[in-house]
């Protein structure tokens, strides 16, 4: 698909903004030119993604659309079992309905939003155990994504048997600014799993970006096959919770994907419940078929090669310009810091906030806060729960914008850290929601 963009001007943006609470989730898509906010079901389907729309099979029950993804997911994956979901988050919602208590504790490298959300909502703990480097933006390292051995195991012990029902690795690490998992880590992280007698489960949005980094970061996969290394970092795994609006590049759709048929009959009457019937599980035919056409292209090397080139083009750019990002660049996006970026702006008048706004005045350019906004508050103090890092994420559409178009955005970033001595103050709250806050929070300029 080829869209329009649309230009504004800067005072337009300046009204826009204002009425949007400051909070660019509330802007429509045509105040915004170039739109960075997510790479989640932003990207742009294929010829014969397109064909295999025409193709879907609409039946309620058994509908060839149903066997070609599980085909798909098997031969992708090697789960033998999966539930269709209309999301990410639909598929954390059946998985977890099976699987977490109230009391729960569910580690993991570093929980997304939504799980996050998922989790609490049961009155369970998500308990990040992230690397320690993954906080220092200036070094780099191949796996900031990791997560960390000694910690988990310490939680693993220090955890009554049968509080903790499985462990979550995120692949990417979103959080962490897309920064990959090593399979080195999956491998023992499975160790640990299984000599605790718990379930390790992937958070697979980003898996096929995280398989790329395999390849060209880990001894031993060097012009591995990336479909190899997929199967290879499943087959430590019991399940996976998948967004398919990443790495399989459809504009709707999740599944979750398990090897044991006990828990897959239990997670079914969820999925009845919340989603569909286990054979369409909330999704047409025709978007199935799509997913499943996607899941081939997008654990493609070619496909890979081209996508995170693109992340990394963007990146050295900003590097080139002294600009403080997450090193290495991410699989799916650039991570800029904030902190470092914006260091008199104070962390209670949200810095990442800031600076995302001020990009959006400065190029009409659409990112999104990673930092204390998006924290939320701890539950039980209902204080802010400031994080170690403040970041603006711009993340890159798959198959969408040209390289021409990361350098307007190199450019206009570049122009306010050339003026970022200008920039002192922050926001304020004015209305939040008690959970996932950053989604319709309305700010005031102070
Ligand atoms: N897990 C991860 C790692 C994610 O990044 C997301 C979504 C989800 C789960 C939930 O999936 O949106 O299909 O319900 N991430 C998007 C983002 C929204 O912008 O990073 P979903």
């Amino acid at each position: 698909m080829v869209e329009t963009l649309t230009r504004s001007t800067r005072s337009e943006r300046e009204e826009w903004i204002n009425q949007a609470g400051f909070n660019l989730f509330s802007l429509r898509s045509d105040q915004v030119f170039i739109d960075l906010l997510t790479d989640s079901g932003t990207g742009a389907m294929s010829d014969r993604q397109w064909s295999e729309m025409m193709l879907g099979d609409e039946s309620y029950a058994g509908a060839s659309s149903y066997y070609k993804m599980k085909s798909a997911i098997q031969e992708i994956t090697g789960f033998e079992y999966f539930l269709p979901t209309h999301q990410g988050r639909a598929a954390e919602n059946v998985l977890f309905s099976a699987l977490v208590s109230e009391g729960d504790i569910i580690p993991g490298n570093s929980h997304f939003d939504t799980t996050k959300g998922h989790i609490e909502f049961r009155k369970a703990s998500a308990i990040d155990c992230t690397v320690d480097e993954a906080f220092d933006t200036n070094s780099v390292a191949p796996f900031k994504g990791n997560v960390d051995l000694n910690k988990l195991e310490d939680l693993l012990k220090s955890t009554p048997p049968g509080k903790i029902p499985f462990i979550l690795l995120t692949l990417t690490n979103n959080n962490a600014g897309g920064q990959p998992v090593s399979m080195e880590n999956i491998r023992s992280t499975s160790m640990l799993a299984k000599k605790h007698n718990t379930l390790l489960i992937i958070d697979s949005a980003r898996f096929a970006e995280n398989a790329w980094f395999i390849r060209e970061r880990e001894q031993g996969y060097e012009k591995g096959d990336i479909r190899k290394i997929i199967r290879e970092i499943f087959s430590y795994a019991d399940g996976m919770t998948m967004s398919s609006k990443k790495d399989a590049i459809v504009n709707m759709g999740g599944f979750v994907a398990l090897r044991d048929e006990k828990l897959f009959r239990e997670a079914s009457v969820y999925n009845i419940m919340f989603e569909g019937f286990i054979t369409y599980g909330g999704l047409s035919g025709r978007d199935m078929n799509a997913l499943a056409q996607g899941l081939y292209e997008g654990t493609s090397s070619d496909y890979l090669n081209a996508r995170i080139g693109q992340v990394a083009f963007l990146g050295d750019k900003l590097s080139g310009y002294g600009i403080p990002i997450q090193q290495p660049a991410g699989g799916h996006a650039i991570f800029v810091d904030a902190l470092q970026f914006l260091p008199h702006v104070p962390r209670e008048e949200f810095p990442a906030q800031k600076l995302a706004v001020e990009l959006y005045l400065e190029g009409g350019i659409r990112s999104v806060e990673i930092g204390t906004l998006l924290a939320d508050r701890d539950p039980v103090t209902r204080e802010n729960r400031y994080p170690a890092l403040e970041f603006v994420r711009l993340a890159i559409p798959r198959r969408v914008y040209t390289n021409n178009h990361m350098e307007y955005v190199a450019v206009a970033l570049k122009n306010l850290f050339d003026r970022r001595e200008t920039i002192k103050r922050g926001f304020a709250i004015r209305y939040e929601a008690p959970i996932m806050r950053h989604f319709t929070i309305e700010l005031e300029a102070l």
